[in-house]
C-alpha cells in the first residue's frame, strides 16, 4: 500500500465539524452536541466522570438464543450470556490501572505493537476510523492526529470504566474529532453499514464471546474498499520461547496484578483468555468466512502477538 509509511502528522487539529451529527452513527446524537461527550447521564451508567457516552445494546439479554450454550472465560467453562458480565467485571476492575500495567507486563513492547499495527493501517487524512474495543483510546489518539480535521475517529468499548478513561484521555489530550460510543463488538448496532475506511480491534478479539458475529458486525460497518485491522495475542511460533512465556504469564503476571491493581484474578484471566484464543491461521480464516479478502498475518516478537489485516472489496 502506498500510504503505509506516512509519517505521522505533528500535532493535533481543531475539528471545524466537532459539533455536528456524528456521520457514522445509526442513532444520530443530538444536534449541537460536541462529539456527543455531553450527553445527559444515562440510567446505570457509572458516573465515574462529569460527561456520559451514548450506550447501546450492552446487555446480552435472554433472546440472544444462546440459553443454555457455554462457552469459555479463561479456562473456565461458563454460559455464553454470563461471559460478558465476566469480562465486564475485569475491565471495571483494572480501568483504572490498566496503561500502567500494560506497560510494566510487556515491558513497553505493547507500544511497538501498537505502532507496528498503525503502521499497517495505511491511515490518511480525512479518513474515518472505528477502534473497536478501545478501551483507554491508545490507537484513536494516534488516529485522530493522523486523519486530521476533516477526518473522524470513534473509540467504542463494551465497558463504560474503560472508556470514561479513554474519553478523559483523548479530552485533554485535544482530540477534537473523536466520539466516544459504548457498543458490543458483536453488533456493532450503533454504526451504520459501509461507513468506515479503518476498523482496528487492539487485544480486544479475545474478550469477546461470539467472535463469528463480531467479524460479521465489522463488515457490515466497514466501506468497500476499506481495511480492518486486528492486533491481538496469538501462538509463539518457537516452542521453547513458549514455555518460558507460560511460566512468565502464570507466576509473574497475576502476582503484578496483586501488586499494582489489588487484582490477581484478572491478570489470571489475561494469560488464560490468551490461550483459548484462536491462532493465526484459525483466526485468518475466521476472517475469511465473515467475507473479508485477502487476508494475512504478521507475526510480532515471535508469535506472542499477531496482526491480521483483511479488506472489504
Ligand atoms: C485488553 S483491553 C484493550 C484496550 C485497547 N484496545 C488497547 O489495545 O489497549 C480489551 C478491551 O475490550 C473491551 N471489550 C471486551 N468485550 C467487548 C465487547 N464484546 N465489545 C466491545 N468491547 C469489548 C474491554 O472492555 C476492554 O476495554
Amino acid at each position: 500500500m502506498s500510504n503505509e509509511n506516512q509519517q505521522p502528522t505533528p500535532e493535533v487539529e481543531q475539528n471545524p465539524s466537532s459539533d455536528k451529527v456524528s456521520p457514522f452513527l445509526n442513532t444520530p446524537l443530538p444536534q449541537g452536541t460536541p462529539q456527543g461527550q455531553q450527553q445527559p447521564i444515562q440510567q446505570g451508567a457509572a458516573q465515574t466522570s462529569t460527561a456520559s457516552i451514548p450506550k447501546y445494546n450492552l446487555p446480552r439479554g435472554a433472546n440472544t438464543g444462546n440459553v443454555g450454550a457455554t462457552t469459555h472465560f479463561g479456562y473456565q467453562t461458563v454460559n455464553s450470556d454470563d461471559k460478558a458480565q465476566k469480562v465486564a467485571e475485569v475491565f471495571h476492575s483494572v480501568a483504572s490501572k490498566y496503561d500502567i500495567m500494560n506497560d510494566l507486563m510487556s515491558f513497553g513492547i505493547h507500544r511497538i505493537w501498537k505502532r507496528f499495527a498503525i503502521n499497517m493501517s495505511g491511515v490518511r487524512r480525512g479518513q474515518h476510523v472505528l477502534d473497536i474495543a478501545g478501551g483507554t483510546g491508545d490507537l484513536a489518539k494516534v488516529f485522530s492526529r493522523e486523519v486530521g480535521p476533516q477526518g473522524h475517529v470513534v473509540l467504542s468499548d463494551i465497558n463504560e470504566s474503560m472508556l470514561n478513561v479513554g474519553r478523559d484521555r483523548l479530552i485533554d489530550a485535544g482530540c477534537t474529532n473523536v466520539d466516544f460510543v459504548l457498543a458490543n463488538a458483536e453488533t456493532l448496532e450503533p454504526f451504520a453499514d459501509n461507513s468506515f475506511d479503518l476498523l482496528t480491534i487492539s487485544f480486544g478479539l479475545r474478550n469477546v464471546t461470539d467472535k463469528d458475529a463480531a467479524l460479521q458486525a465489522m463488515y457490515r460497518v466497514l466501506k468497500p474498499g476499506g481495511r480492518l485491522l486486528i492486533l491481538e495475542f496469538s501462538k509463539p511460533v518457537f516452542e521453547p520461547f513458549s514455555k518460558l512465556y507460560d511460566l512468565y504469564s502464570f507466576t509473574a503476571l497475576p502476582i503484578m496484578g496483586k501488586l499494582v491493581a489489588n487484582d490477581s484474578e484478572s491478570y489470571k484471566y489475561l494469560a488464560e483468555s490468551i490461550r483459548m484464543h484462536p491462532d493465526q491461521r484459525t483466526l485468518k480464516g475466521m476472517m475469511e468466512n465473515a467475507g473479508f479478502q485477502s487476508c494475512d498475518y504478521h507475526n510480532l516478537t515471535g508469535g506472542i502477538v499477531a496482526v491480521h489485516r483483511g479488506f472489504k472489496l
